[in-house]
């Protein structure tokens, strides 16, 4: 299978004035077509480092980084990308669509083509109504906006996003989530950094979490969500008492009528569906209990003392 992205050995070490800073440490990575892939750590964690490799912006210090098979010091590669770089100032005595025609030369765009594409473009990211506005009255929302609309004007196989969600309220979220769920409808690959969490969660299929320059953590998002062993058994009816002698249950909360087991198998958790079935308890709901990511991603961090590659899985 040709991966859309595919890191290997990947690494960056600063250099500056006999200071070294290891921002990224020898990386594999493989990123399917399609996928929205996440990449979640702290500032200073590397992520833009990682994203500014996938662009060629800045070299390696070791390792490889291939876009859709081409090696990225290709201009083929970088044809396939766009971008959106994090706190992106653009020049603020243009208006949105000159912007736009602006980045449209840049790669390559021109004539009706750009204008047809300027056009799709703008309607896409709602921002059809201030194309003839000047940057510099754009509130925070329609600079994200317009900066993924410079980001989507080439079509790209590849969407490289780097905070894309920084600073924009809820709507604002909500509608750059819209966005990109139309483009991963289009069979674009999306790469997105962030240091927001419940973001990620929300648009992601596989979330990788950065420390250090490490990655300490890579899996699928709705099974780092999961936590295998535990449960949430929601009675129905009207329970007046707490339920006592429960094998396995850690919490009950009484309003919801809800109580979190701790069961390794199914058979145990069973058990405990018939010793509450047996006390003559009705139960309205069994499932399994999410763990947020943020909660994972704490864990991760406060664990210092742990060498990180420990924590890596496939
Ligand atoms: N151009 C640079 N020169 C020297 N150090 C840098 C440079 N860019 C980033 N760094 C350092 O590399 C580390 C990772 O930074 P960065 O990739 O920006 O992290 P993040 O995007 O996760 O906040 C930080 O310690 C940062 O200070
Ligand atoms: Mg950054």
């Amino acid at each position: 299978m040709e991966y859309c992205i595919s890191l290997r050995g990947l690494s960056k070490t600063y250099k500056n004035n006999k200071q070294q800073i290891e921002a990224l440490k020898p990386i594999d990575l493989d990123v399917a077509r399609g996928e929205i892939f996440g990449l979640l750590g702290p500032n200073g964690a590397g992520k833009t480092t990682m994203i500014k490799l996938m662009l060629g912006i800045i070299r390696p210090t070791s390792g490889s980084c291939f876009i859709l098979g081409e090696d990225i010091a290709s201009l083929k590669a970088k044809q396939y990308i766009g971008y959106l770089p994090e706190n992106h100032r653009f020049p603020l005595y243009l208006t949105g669509q000159q912007m736009l025609e602006f980045y449209g030369n840049l790669s390559g765009l021109s004539g009706l083509e750009l204008s047809r594409r300027i056009d799709e473009t703008l309607e896409l990211v709602k921002m059809t109504e201030w194309r003839k506005l000047k940057i510099q009255r754009y509130s925070k929302g329609m600079m994200q906006r317009i900066g993924l609309a410079q980001a989507l004007l080439n079509r790209p196989k590849l969407l490289l996003l780097d905070e894309p969600t920084d600073g924009i309220d809820p709507v604002g979220r909500m509608e750059v989530r819209r966005i990109l769920e139309h483009v991963r409808g289009e069979g674009t690959t999306i790469f997105v950094n962030s240091h927001l969490l419940s973001e990620v969660e929300l648009i992601t299929d596989r979330v990788a979490i950065l420390r250090k320059g490490v990655m300490v953590k890579l899996g699928n998002t709705h099974e780092l969500t999961q936590s295998r062993d535990r449960f949430i058994i929601k009675l129905g009816a009207s329970v007046n008492d707490t339920p006592a002698n429960v094998p396995g249950m850690v919490h009950y909360d009484a309003q919801k009528q809800e109580m979190e087991i701790v069961a390794q198998t199914l058979q145990e958790l069973n058990t405990v569906i018939d010793t509450l079935r047996a006390r003559g308890y009705l139960i309205e709901a069994v499932s399994p209990k999410k763990s947020t990511l943020e909660e994972i991603f704490m864990t991760l961090m406060e664990d210092h003392d742990t060498p990180a590659s420990h924590h890596v899985e496939a």
